[in-house]
């Protein structure tokens, strides 16, 4: 076991693995199932590990029944999430069958809502497939789709049982769905003291080879992190939002290009990395934390603007940027009709506050956009 963490005074865990192996199968075991299981997963991955994995799973005696999926954001709607209860109801899954998601983001959180929902809570269990679910989306029990075009405006918490993180998934990653996790693990070295930025600056070649050791380090230190600010806060009233650092300007570009452009025009991490330079320019438009964040992201190729100006004509980024400030008012932290964001003291403190000044928003949009 590499993290566990309490919930309501039950413990759930997190395995990190170099190798597939029969552990996964005690654990399965443990939970003390009706021996049902559904392993949804997504189309993207190596078939190979698809494979491996379904022999592993069925040393557990248990039925399985396979789904195959496709995470990406068009698809993380009330669609995906009926097709996965119907299977459910067809198959006679009970409350004490196992539903595993071995996926991204996006199905991690459509899993974890349909299992929240269907006969109000099944057992399962996350195997996060991308960089960005590895480190972030796979603990902390956010389920969502997007509901009305709006990032993730329907959801509950629901907590996985165990979480597993195989090296063998990591290695085959895209370098896109790899790198794009990078941001969120640079947030969680931004809002708390620990390993990351250094990390990030001094073993860039180790983490671009995909060295496992110091993969596994930078994993734990984001979900440490992570679970440092929402364990005595799930409802997200408190420290909690500080795991938002960056989305407030993040999840409107996201919105706006998805709509303007195309739906996966910006993978959710690369436009926390731009959410979280717009987050510091607002808050101080000459912050010196301002270049660091800069020199981390293009260290490792991810885009510190919205829009190359070179590819789209001057009125779509004029209306992407028009719509990217409506969006920031759908923020879901928003108090007083004020959208909120998070800003860092000096000493990497963070601190949720809302943003009042509406010239200054569409000024950080203009700033990034291009
Ligand atoms: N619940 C949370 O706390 C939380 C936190 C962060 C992000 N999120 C959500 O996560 C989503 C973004 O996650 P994501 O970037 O993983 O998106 P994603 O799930 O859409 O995956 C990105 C792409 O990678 C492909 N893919 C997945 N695994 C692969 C593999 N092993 N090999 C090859 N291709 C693979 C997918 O098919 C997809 O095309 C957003 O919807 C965001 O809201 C949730």
């Amino acid at each position: 076991m590499d993290i566990s963490y309490n919930i309501n005074n039950n413990r759930h865990n997190i395995s990190i693995e170099k190798k597939l192996s029969q552990k996964f199968i005690s654990q399965i075991e443990q939970a003390k199932s009706d021996k049902k299981i559904l392993l949804i997963y997504d189309k993207n991955i190596e078939s190979k590990f698809i494979k491996n994995f379904y022999e592993l799973l069925k040393l557990s005696g248990c039925k399985i029944f396979l789904l195959q999926l496709e995470g990406n954001k068009s698809n993380k709607n009330e669609k995906l999430l009926f097709k996965i209860l119907d299977f459910l109801i067809l198959k006679s899954f009970t409350k004490k069958s196992i539903l595993i998601s071995l996926g991204g983001g996006v199905l991690g959180d459509v899993c974890g809502l349909a299992a929240s929902l269907y006969l109000r809570g099944l057992i399962f269990y996350q195997i996060p497939s991308t960089m960005t679910a590895m480190v972030d989306s796979c603990l902390g029990g956010k389920t969502a789709i997007n509901y009305k075009k709006i990032i993730n405006s329907v959801g509950s918490y629901y907590h996985p049982y165990h979480v597993y993180i195989f090296n063998d998934l990591i290695q085959t990653l895209p370098n896109k769905e790899f790198l794009s996790g990078i941001p969120e693990i640079l947030k969680c070295g931004l809002i708390k003291k620990n390993k990351i930025i250094r990390y990030l600056n001094n073993k860039k070649e180790s983490i671009i080879a995909r060295e496992f050791e110091i993969i596994k380090e930078l994993i734990v230190e984001s979900l440490s992190t992570k679970i440092h600010f929402f364990q005595n806060d799930i409802n997200e009233k408190n420290t909690r939002l500080y795991l938002n650092f960056g989305h407030t300007f993040a999840h409107a570009f996201e919105m706006s290009t998805a709509k303007l452009i195309k739906n996966d025009y910006l993978r959710h991490g690369e436009a926390v990395g731009i959410g979280i330079l717009c987050e510091l320019y607002y808050a101080n438009r000459k912050s010196k934390q301002i270049d660091i964040v800069q020199k981390i992201l293009s260290d490792f190729n991810l885009p510190i603007k919205v829009l190359d100006e070179n590819k789209y004509d001057s009125k779509l980024i004029q209306k992407i940027q028009s719509q990217t400030y409506k969006y920031i008012f759908l923020d879901k932290k928003k108090i007083n009709n004020n959208p909120r964001y998070i800003s860092l003291k000096k000493n990497f403190i963070p601190k949720t506050e809302e943003m009042k000044n509406n010239e200054l928003i569409d000024e950080t949009i203009f700033k990034f956009i291009k």
